[in-house]
């Protein structure tokens, strides 16, 4: 796969993951906070993936810098359907909502950059990107917290509109 195809697979990745928040932030008035607050994160995941692109496509980031994509970026896609499909249920409650977003966090999330958070300063143009992308893992990884915590703290049943 071209590098330039897989980094957009990875754009369109994020800003479905932000959709989807986007819509639970509709549909769950009781989570609109956290569903609206990761959203936004969703949608920076994407910018900085664009950025990175755009570097790449000057010629002032290298190649190497995108050896750790994992190449499991269409199993994660495919994952991302199915949870869509599965949102558009009618009577979907708060809860299964959060069991989604779980599933979702923990199964494709930000793991598939976990190599950014080694040094990527020896890459031609890795240092400031590097950090961009390290950004990500931890707030992947913050997201599961979050929804973690919002369902321990008293999720109510509330029924999607
Ligand atoms: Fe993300």
């Amino acid at each position: 796969m071209d590098v330039t195809d897989k980094i957009l697979k990875f754009i369109h990745f994020e800003t479905r993951c932000a959709a989807i928040y986007r819509h639970l932030s509709v549909l769950f008035s009781d989570a609109k906070e956290l569903f609206g607050t990761i959203s936004k994160e969703e949608d920076g995941h994407a910018a900085i993936l664009e950025r990175a692109l755009s570097c790449f496509k000057a010629g002032d980031l290298s190649l190497e810098f995108f050896a750790f994509l994992s190449p499991q970026i269409d199993e994660a896609l495919d994952l991302v359907s199915k949870i869509e499909s599965r949102l558009t249920a009618k009577d979907l409650t708060l809860p299964e909502a959060l069991e989604l977003m779980l599933e979702m966090e923990k199964s494709v999330a930000e793991k598939y950059l976990i190599g950014y958070l080694i040094d990527m300063s020896f890459v031609k143009g890795g240092l400031a990107i590097s950090h961009e992308f390290a950004k990500m893992v931890c707030e992947g990884g913050c997201h599961v917290t979050q929804i973690k915590e919002f369902m321990r703290n008293g999720a109510t049943e509330e029924r999607g509109r």
